[in-house]
């Protein structure tokens, strides 16, 4: 027996191959098998995400842009003079950057993001387009207790949470978030968020089943990652993409669907599956407005004014510390 052929056979110990490793065997370990939604952004899946927000059916993107866009002199009402915009996950540089371009008092851009990578991008950008604003990247989760920089302790805290992220949780995890971020913010601050609006059924999946396949590809680029990283060996053409809509929890599904019966090995353990069986890869709620801000509500939050585009298909919602 060679070396890799024992190595194939020993379970290895998953905690020491990093987090995606752990965190793909504990879901295909799982009774429905899983794979967090965190996992879709290495530099391939991220490249893919950036064409899905181009696409025709993919409405979120150009939506939100659209209503910060046209109510940017509003929001920038919000921020106090001499206060701090605390972005939470800083991968939206783009819809960041037309709130600054109307916050003229603004003492500093704090932006939170567990990828260094990305916080060094938002800082330089944001550094050459606003010279004079103080640029304070935070390298944390921001799901959990966070230290902010001394220097804004006394600012008032205005909070940026686009692109209806918070919709990736189910709702107690929804709640959770959004009462972490109150507590970041402190009990004057204010928060500016996103959330995906409830709408005809047909056009929700087809932003998450477009005719080009770019999100089917982004959903199989988890098993190529797997393969790459993991040296997993999933026959990723035996997979389909598959995106379906729950009405009762309001949210659509992601999954990727076995096309055969068929094993795959990653890192020593074996994983069988079922003709039609499915790993389950992404929630994405929908919500209306008043759902949304009973949710808010439940983090602690006051809902204050909220602006929607001409279809209604996205929201985005004010919220003060109540
Ligand atoms: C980045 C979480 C807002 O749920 O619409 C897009 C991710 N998944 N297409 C979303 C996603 C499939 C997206 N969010």
């Amino acid at each position: 027996m060679n070396l890799d052929a024992a190595r194939h056979a020993l379970p290895i110990d998953v905690e020491s191959c990093g987090e995606f490793a752990a965190a793909l065997v504990t879901g295909l370990s799982a009774h429905q098998k899983f794979i967090p939604c965190r996992f879709f952004y290495d530099a391939a899946g991220s490249a893919l995400f950036e064409r899905i927000t181009e696409l025709p059916e993919y409405y979120p993107t150009r939506t939100e842009m659209r209503i910060l866009r046209e109510y940017a002199a509003d929001m920038a009402a919000l921020a106090s003079p001499g206060a701090v915009l605390i972005e939470f996950g800083s991968g939206s540089s783009l819809k960041t950057e037309l709130l600054l371009a109307e916050m003229q008092a603004l003492h500093a851009y704090v932006p939170i993001d567990i990828s260094g990578a990305a916080l060094g991008a938002a800082q330089a950008r944001i550094a050459t387009r606003f010279p004079a604003l103080h640029v304070l990247p935070v390298a944390g989760d921001f799901s959990q207790p966070l230290r902010l920089p001394k220097e804004i302790a006394a600012r008032p805290r205005l909070g940026f949470f686009p692109g209806s992220t918070i919709g990736n949780l189910i709702e107690d995890e929804a709640v959770e978030l959004m009462a972490n971020m109150r507590e970041i913010l402190g009990e004057d601050g204010t928060l500016i968020i996103g959330a995906d609006l409830k709408k005809d059924v047909r056009r929700l999946i087809a932003a998450y089943d477009d005719a080009a396949g770019v999100t089917a590809a982004f959903n199989l680029n988890l098993l190529h990652r797997a393969n790459r990283e993991l040296g997993a060996d999933f026959s990723v053409d035996a997979f389909a993409h598959l995106a379906t809509y729950d009405v009762r929890h309001g949210r659509i599904d992601m999954h990727l669907v076995s096309r055969t019966e068929q094993i795959v090995h990653v890192l020593g353990h074996r994983f069988r599956f079922f003709t039609g069986e499915r790993i389950h890869t992404e929630h994405s709620h929908k919500y209306d407005i008043e759902g949304f801000r009973a949710l808010a509500r439940r983090a602690g939050w006051r809902p204050g004014a909220v602006w929607t585009d001409a279809e209604a298909l996205f929201s985005v919602h004010v919220l003060a510390a109540a």
